[in-house]
């Protein structure tokens, strides 16, 4: 009985803690000409933003695949 009390709180705990996790803002694809003209995410990497090109992702930027995962382009959030 004990333990379940102590899941429990632990439980809640957890859900609180991943609440409270500062909630970075995914920055939006640019809707200029080169982003439109990017299709796939290969592209992405490829022209410009691997190492040793002219807009690599800097060293603190989180997992490097699935970019439109995270960014949405700017037609989809409707501006
Ligand atoms: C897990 C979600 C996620 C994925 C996947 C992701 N990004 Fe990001 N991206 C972010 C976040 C969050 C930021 C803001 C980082 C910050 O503020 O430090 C960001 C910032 C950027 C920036 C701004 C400059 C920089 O380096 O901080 C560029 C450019 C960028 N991402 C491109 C890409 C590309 C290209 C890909 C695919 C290869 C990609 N992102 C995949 C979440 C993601």
């Amino acid at each position: 009985m004990k333990n379940t009390l102590i899941f429990v709180i632990f439980v809640i705990a957890v859900v609180v803690f991943l609440f409270l996790l500062p909630r970075k803002e995914v920055p939006l694809i640019p809707a200029n000409e080169a982003h439109l003209q990017t299709m796939t995410e290969q592209d992405c990497l490829k022209k410009c933003h691997e190492k040793g090109t002219k807009a690599p992702l800097s060293k603190k930027h989180p997992p490097k695949f699935a970019c439109f995962k995270c960014h949405k382009t700017e037609k989809e959030e409707g501006r």
